[in-house]
């Protein structure tokens, strides 16, 4: 995600590239990104949070928490810092009681489509956020995709729908797609088809503002394929399956910045 966010800054041109840093864990990886993104990455967190104002975390949740506490024992946090964290799991409080000095913490729950500017990101501010704070999130991912904004309660439910969402829309695809295999389409042509058709369809639901459902009962003619296909579809559940796995993620995700925090 660090990546994806970090090459959307570079071609939505948000800031000149010197002014862009980034830190991994390996060297290896830290080389192979300064070459590939042309800006420096480096494996010292500390030496480049202290000359940034705008920090994003993009680390896994269970290692946030560790991470900005070294920060802080480094000296390389300053009270007017902003600290962005698109990590699930872990709340704005215990991100500015570790960080403390005052600084600013705003999450973002972003999703892998950020990667080809299509994202959705939902941003929560957190109590000293301000509103030129929201200003540079928005300049951070405005160039990602559709950014909202959201209290912070619901970021759980969040994270299970447009985070992990991606994931089921691609098993979705591939399950159509193998329907058209299996009436014998090639599997090429299959997941064209099976990917355009999703998109289509999220397409007329947003441009239209209509119900989904109100949409599908213009496709149904009576007796027709549609409403046969829509059955059967019904039969194995399908919609309390959607439904069910956005809720199984969502409860998951409260879960996921547990381990080191005790
Ligand atoms: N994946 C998604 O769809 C998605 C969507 C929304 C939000 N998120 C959130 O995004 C965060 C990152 O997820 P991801 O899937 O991008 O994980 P990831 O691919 O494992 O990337 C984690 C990155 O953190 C680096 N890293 C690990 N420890 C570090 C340390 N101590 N100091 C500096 N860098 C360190 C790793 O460097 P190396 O490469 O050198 O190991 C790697 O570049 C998670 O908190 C997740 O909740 C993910």
């Amino acid at each position: 995600m660090g990546e994806a966010i970090l090459k959307g800054l570079l071609s939505a041109k948000v800031s000149p590239p010197s002014r862009l840093h980034g830190a991994v864990r390996s060297e290896a990886r830290a080389k192979e990104l300064t070459r590939s993104l042309g800006i420096e990455i480096s494996t010292d967190n500390a030496a480049i949070v202290r000359q940034v104002d705008t920090v994003v975390i993009a680390l896994k949740p269970q290692a946030v928490l560790g991470a900005l506490r070294a920060l802080v024992e480094a000296g390389a946090v300053h009270a007017d810092q902003l600290f962005i964290s698109i990590a699930a799991g872990v709340s704005i409080a215990e991100m500015e009681e570790t960080l403390g000095k005052g600084c600013a913490v705003i999450r973002a729950m972003p999703n892998t489509p950020c990667a080809i500017g299509r994202g959705t990101i939902v941003l929560a501010p957190g109590s000293r956020t301000k509103p030129r704070h929201l200003a540079i999130a928005h300049r951070v991912f405005d160039g990602l995709g559709l950014t909202l904004e959201l209290e912070e309660k619901h970021f759980n439910t969040v994270t299970g729908l447009s985070g992990s969402g991606p994931a089921f829309g691609y098993i979705m695809i591939e399950a159509l797609a193998d329907g058209g295999v299996m009436m014998g389409l090639p599997r090429q042509v299959a997941t064209t088809l099976a990917a355009r058709t999703l998109l289509g369809a999220a397409e007329m639901v947003l441009a239209t503002g209509r119900h989904p459902a109100s949409l599908k009962d213009d496709v149904t003619t009576p007796a027709g394929c549609t409403i046969g296909g829509i059955l059967a579809l019904e039969d194995g559940g399908i919609r309390s399956t959607l439904a069910r796995g956005v809720e199984r993620a969502a409860r998951l995700a409260a879960d996921l910045g547990r381990p080191t925090k005790d």
